[in-house]
């Protein structure tokens, strides 16, 4: 059945964020609808707001959300009603190259549908009827969703689902970087540039993976405190330093063996890169823009043996990962909980937004009924 939703729509670039109240269309063959309890608010969703995420208007916005199945399409044999979810914006056709060569973040057939369902439609419109695209085949701040089975990671009902919904992107996307794109081995020496949701989920997962030394380097006091708190052994605030690469060779005894890049800067790139020691490897989590140009010491490629690394979405398998994930948190290996700073009402995401901006949150997240 159709379904009334009230649901975050951004309308146009730039402009405050709507809350409206939106019709959702039932399951179509392959897809499942979804009552969503929770969704995280995460910066990409700000990005497509603003337009720096070219993904047009009128918008969903939401991908980051755990729910329950509600109601499934003809064919969906992995899903039934009641079953839980987190929602992943990777759908794996499970066809291309690239995803049977085990990189389904890199699914040549996702790239095609970043604001629809896999075929290319949507089942969300407005209040005359109009088609809303939706954010990365989810489109999930709102209260009920349908979406494609590929974009459903099925979970245990027996975590929060403020937590579980945050393994969708933040978690896997730091976390990710740590197991499966740097695959960092016990006993490493560590730093992670930028303390925000994706950094804090580097560090734990440095942390769990057993790395010996987890230095955080960030601009902001408090950032730093939240980064002890997951772990890391060490702290670099960058406006006490007059040089933080020689900061951190210092502290780790000639440079560290990985370094995770969470800002989406080039010039942070360069400092990553000028931290490592012989064999390191710079991973770059963070998003640049399309523009931004990085430097760094050709002769250090060959001569210390050094690696840069890109990392998206955490290099995730979401069908492995998601679930992997939330057995280290069970397991004690992995918070989840610390990560919810703040909850909200649907009718607060522009708050919810405002304080994301203001750095205020780990994370902040939207809770429905
Ligand atoms: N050096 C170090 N830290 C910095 C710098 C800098 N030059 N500039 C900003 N930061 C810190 C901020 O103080 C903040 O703590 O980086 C952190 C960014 O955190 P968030 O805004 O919460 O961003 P987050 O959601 O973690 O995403 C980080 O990863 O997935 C990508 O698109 C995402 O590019 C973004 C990045
Ligand atoms: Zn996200």
């Amino acid at each position: 059945m159709s379904r009334q939703a009230k649901a975050v729509v951004c309308r146009e670039w730039g402009q405050p964020l709507h809350v409206e109240t939106i019709t959702v269309d039932p399951p179509k063959r392959g897809e499942v609808t979804i009552k969503v309890a929770a969704c995280g608010v995460c910066h990409s969703d700000h990005s497509a707001a603003t337009g720096k995420i070219p993904y047009a208007p009128p918008l969903v916005l939401g991908h980051e959300a755990a729910g329950i199945v509600v109601e499934v399409g003809e064919g969906v044999t992995t899903l039934k009603e009641g079953d839980y979810v987190v929602s992943t914006f990777i759908t794996m056709c499970g066809k291309c190259r690239n995803c049977v060569r085990g990189r389904p973040v890199l699914c040549e057939n996702a790239r095609k549908s970043m604001t629809t369902l896999p075929d290319g439609t949507v089942r969300t419109h407005g209040k005359d009827g109009e088609d809303l695209n939706v954010f990365g085949a989810c489109g999930v701040m709102a209260e009920y969703a349908t979406l494609h089975v590929d974009n459903c990671v099925q979970i245990d009902g027996d975590v929060p689902m403020s937590s579980a919904a945050l393994v969708g992107c933040a978690v896997i996307t730091g976390v990710g970087s740590v197991f499966n794109t740097a695959e960092l081995e016990p006993g490493s020496r560590a730093a992670v540039f930028g303390i925000g949701g994706v950094g804090l989920n580097a560090i734990q997962g440095c942390v769990t993976a057993g790395a010996e030394m987890v230095i955080a380097v960030d601009t902001n006091a408090s950032k730093l405190e939240m980064a002890k708190e997951f772990g890391a052994t060490h702290t670099v605030n960058i406006s006490e330093v007059e040089d933080v690469s020689k900061a951190i060779k210092k502290l780790s005894g000639g440079g560290v063996d990985y370094a995770f890049e969470c800002v989406g800067n080039g010039k942070v790139v360069e400092q990553a890169f000028k931290s490592l020691g012989r064999a390191g490897t710079v991973v770059v989590v963070g998003v640049a823009d399309s523009k931004d140009k990085t430097s760094i010491t050709t002769l250090a490629l060959p001569a210390d043996e050094r690696t840069i690394k890109g990392s998206w979405l955490g290099s995730a398998r979401p069908q492995y990962d998601f679930p992997r994930i939330l057995n280290l948190y069970k397991a004690n290996r992995l918070k989840l909980d610390e990560l919810v700073t703040q909850t909200y009402r649907i009718d607060q995401a522009q708050q919810a937004f405002d304080d994301m901006l203001a750095g205020k949150n780990a994370r902040g997240v939207i809770i429905f009924e």
